[in-house]
């Protein structure tokens, strides 16, 4: 979805042709003489409309207003997550629409706040958002583009250039997950790196079996070993700042589909275990996003993908593999291949020596019973690294919780035949799985996000939702240094030329 960010003062909003005029209305409306706001007091005065979050009234070819469709939509305290409800409630109504020509004004609203704009950029695209790659007869949206009108430009601009990023970015990692697993396999997959790679302070290496066999990766590899689809590691880097500067690391899991291999799941509900590279395609949706924003920072990316299935070469129960960190797991539950595939990669992190390495993983169904669909399990061994991922959820209206890493939940890992098993009891499978994790993270400040109930939905709306796109940018724009005076921080190099828009949803 395309945006453009224009000043519309209050006294202009009636002359501004379009198909649909969105209004955001706040609790507090103050009404004006323009045939808008005449519009607005009248409906709030007879009943017939609310600025409750969501609220809508839609009036059509009204005298005085030049656009065909008006929307009146309540904004409530005009707080981003009620201006998200407000645009999400009026687009959604507008979808089954002819509207093409939108413009979505936010200049009723009583301030210009940055991070409203971003929000309500960010609910359009979500609101309209179809996928289509697989379909056969699928015609693109009607509504593609979305003129978000201001009153101060000055104040929105940041907002809105963070919301078309993280649209951007959000867009790339929905459309990945969604992937058929037979249309997203670990080399496509690797070709849709290859792809950001073209875009500016961007490179893509992708590693195959041979180099991964050469790295000692033996836990990766046991969990590739079922399936016919070579396996990928995929490394990407930003790199916006000095090469001196310590990156953030981003593990991103990628199971491009997950039959469970020999402790094979239950057919019900197996194709959505397409949905569980979501870590990987979240860490490509941030990139997407970086490359955009140019940060002064440096991030790397790390995705190891493979599919995880049964078969005559596949992993058995009881069996014992030595991982890239030299530790022994026995693989007690060949289902429980997420761990396996994170925890070679975050041995590889090390090389980097990262500030921070967060992993990102639909790795537990236990974490979904914990969480469900409303905030990511946060685990984190660094206070500060904790502190600042939770306070970016909160900002970025992607929100996650933080879990503990007690001791005592390991001891159900423990084996007499390896170092560690794979699998401990049933009681806090979430935690369980990030204490695994934690071995092969004590060389740096290290965070696990289990994204198991957040990255998709199921049910009708069945679909990959791009998240936690919002909270990994917000972090990551929360750890460029800010300008000291006297002191200029490193800046992004020179930019490459524009790569040309591509198949892969670039
Ligand atoms: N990809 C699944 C986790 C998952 C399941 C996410 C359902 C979302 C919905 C993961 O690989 C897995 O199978 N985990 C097992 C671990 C268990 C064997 C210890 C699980 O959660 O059942
Ligand atoms: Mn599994
Ligand atoms: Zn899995």
């Amino acid at each position: 979805m395309d945006f453009e960010l224009k000043t519309l003062p209050r006294t202009r909003i009636c002359s501004e042709k379009c198909d649909a005029l969105v209004v955001l209305v706040p609790q507090d409306f103050s009404s004006t003489a323009d045939p808008v706001s005449v519009l607005v007091a009248l409906a709030l005065k007879s009943g017939d409309f609310e600025a409750k979050p969501g609220k809508l009234l839609i009036t059509y070819r009204t005298p005085g207003i030049a656009a065909t469709r008006i929307v009146l939509v309540g904004a409530g305290d005009e707080s981003p997550k009620n201006v998200r409800t407000a645009v999400n409630a009026a687009l959604g109504a507008l979808k089954a629409s002819n509207a093409q020509r939108v413009v979505l004004c936010l200049s009723a609203l009583n301030s210009q706040h940055p991070e409203a704009v971003r929000a309500a950029v960010v609910a359009c695209s979500d609101a309209v958002y179809a996928y289509t790659t697989t379909k056969s007869k699928a015609s693109p949206a009607k509504l593609q583009r979305v003129v978000v009108g201001v009153s101060s430009l000055a104040d929105t601009k940041a907002g809105f250039n963070k919301g078309t990023a993280l649209v951007k970015g959000m867009e790339f990692a929905k459309e990945w997950a969604n992937r058929p697993a037979n249309h997203a396999t670990p080399t496509l997959l690797a070709g849709a790196a290859r792809e950001l790679g073209k875009l500016p302070n961007i490179k893509v290496d992708v590693l195959g079996p041979k180099e991964v066999a050469k790295l000692g990766m033996g836990s990766f590899m046991a969990v590739a070993q079922g399936t016919a689809e070579p396996l990928r590691f995929i490394v990407l880097h930003y790199e916006g700042a000095a090469k001196a500067v310590a990156p953030v690391v981003l593990v991103g899991k990628g199971i491009t589909f997950d039959s469970g291999g020999i402790s094979i799941k239950p057919a019900a509900e197996m194709d959505e275990m397409k949905f569980d590279m979501c870590g990987a395609a979240s860490v490509l949706g941030t990139f997407r996003a970086l490359a955009e924003l140019q940060p002064a920072l440096n991030v790397v990316g790390l995705i190891p993908a493979s599919e995880n299935m049964t078969g005559g070469s596949a992993v058995k129960p009881g069996d014992v593999v030595t991982s890239m960190s030299g530790q022994t797991i026995e693989i007690l539950n060949t289902d429980a291949e997420g761990r396996l595939v994170l925890c070679d990669a975050l041995t590889y992190a090390e090389r980097f020596k990262p500030k921070a390495v967060i992993d990102i993983a639909t790795l537990t169904g236990a974490c979904v019973i914990a969480l469900g669909g409303v905030r990511s399990a946060l685990f984190s061994t660094d206070e500060p690294l904790a502190q600042a991922l939770i306070q970016a959820g909160e900002s970025s209206l992607d929100l996650c919780w933080r879990m503990p890493l007690d001791e005592e939940y390991a001891e159900g890992l423990k084996t007499n035949f390896a170092d560690v098993a794979n699998i401990a009891g049933r009681a806090a499978g979430v935690v369980t799985a990030a204490k695994f994790l934690q071995r092969f993270a004590t060389r740096f400040p290290w965070a696990h996000l289990d994204i198991a109930g957040t990255a998709w939905k199921g049910g009708a709306a069945k679909g990959a939702t791009g998240r936690p796109v919002p909270l990994l940018l917000d972090y990551l724009l929360s750890q460029v240094p800010v300008a000291v005076a006297g002191k200029v921080p490193a800046r992004a190099k020179p930019v490459k030329q524009r790569a040309p828009v591509s198949k892969t949803g670039l």
